[in-house]
């Protein structure tokens, strides 16, 4: 039985923020995050828009896409670094949301690669007799946890949700397959020291600025292009194709840097991958369903279209998706 995306939507908040806005408050430049990222702006939610509230508006947009209601569901996954809350999960607001009750939901937390993490894991749920519906949403708040006086971060990051609804099929379209991979060994290159059980909210947390997140640039920017490259070429093996069969590369949108590395190692043109990122700068788990969501918009998407997802964040953690379209 195969898995098909049935409707997608997604959602970014209204607030632009552009890289000469930056500059008023920050030690940087629009020349230097353009020519470094490949960012121009990005959305930045209120103070009072939650991660789940994004989710929502995405997940509506992917229902109504889908031609189905919440209550035709089965199951919520949201897939999020950034949770409203510890607990309960974001998921379960989303549904709350959403209007219905009685469904299973659970967030996942494999940071930016989480989209790619969720869509194989509910492919393997649907093939289960129990479900028959899945909501598949990627969303992130990031920019509340970038310390808004480090440029080396606060420049990188953007917010926003994407959803895709995913029902069993047994056409030809669909999620072929994908590819997950892991590292736990260098988590020290990417992370968020407090805040968790490790190292507990306190005055002095705060005072260190400890909540806001520590990257290694140029350390993680080598990994993501090594493991994006192998996970691109990994499912493309594992599917029996070829690179050159490939419609779409929608990659993750960290680096334009690194997205020109992985097309080059996939000897595609540049106009086969789809780039937003200088609209949105990096939304983490929701890079990948607002692009698909955008160029669905726009009409780019054609049945029977390969689409190869690819993705790498803290964890580390990376994945790759195949999808024929349709
Ligand atoms: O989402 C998945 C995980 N994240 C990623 O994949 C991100 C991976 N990393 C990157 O995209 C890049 O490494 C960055 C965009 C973060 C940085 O670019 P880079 O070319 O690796 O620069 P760098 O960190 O080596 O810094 C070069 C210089 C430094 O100055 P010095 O030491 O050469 O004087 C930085 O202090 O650029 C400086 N710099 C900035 N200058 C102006 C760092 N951030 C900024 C800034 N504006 N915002």
């Amino acid at each position: 039985m195969g898995v098909r995306i049935i409707g997608i939507g997604s959602y970014v908040p209204d607030n632009v923020v552009t890289n000469f806005d930056l500059e008023k408050f920050l030690d940087t430049s629009d020349e230097w995050i353009r020519t470094r990222t490949g960012i121009v702006e990005r959305r930045i939610a209120p103070p009072d828009m939650a991660t789940s509230d994004l989710a929502t508006r995405a997940a509506e947009r992917a229902l109504k896409d889908a031609g189905i209601s919440a209550e035709d569901l089965d199951m919520i996954i949201v897939a999020t670094a950034t949770p409203d809350m510890f607990y309960p999960a974001t998921a379960c607001i989303v549904q709350k949301n959403l209007g219905v009750r009685k469904k299973p939901c659970f967030d996942m937390e494999a940071a930016c690669p989480g989209f790619i993490y969720a869509l194989d894991v509910a492919s393997g749920l649907l093939n289960l007799p129990n479900y028959r519906h899945i909501l598949v949403i990627g969303a992130e708040n990031l920019t509340k946890f970038m310390d808004p006086e480090d440029r080396a971060t606060y420049v990188l990051f953007g917010d926003g949700a994407g959803a895709a609804v995913l029902t069993k099929d047994d056409s030809p379209y669909g999620i072929i397959t994908s590819c997950l991979g892991g590292d736990g060994n260098l988590g020290d290159l990417l992370y968020l020291p407090a805040g968790g059980s490790r190292r507990p909210a306190s005055k002095e947390t705060v005072e260190k600025r400890l909540h806001y997140t520590v990257m290694k640039g140029r350390e993680v920017f080598k990994h993501a292009v090594l493991n994006m490259q192998a996970a691109a070429l990994t499912v493309l093996q594992r599917a029996g194709l070829k690179k050159e069969d490939i419609t779409w590369l929608v990659p993750h949108q960290a680096n334009v840097r690194i997205i020109d590395a992985t097309r080059e190692k996939l000897g595609l043109p540049p106009e086969k991958v789809y780039i937003n990122i200088d609209k949105y700068g990096n939304t983490s788990a929701a890079s990948i369903p607002i692009a698909l969501a955008e160029m669905k918009e726009k009409g780019l998407l054609k049945r029977g279209d390969l689409v190869l997802t690819v993705s790498f964040g803290a964890g580390f953690t990376w994945g790759a998706n195949i999808i024929r379209w349709g």
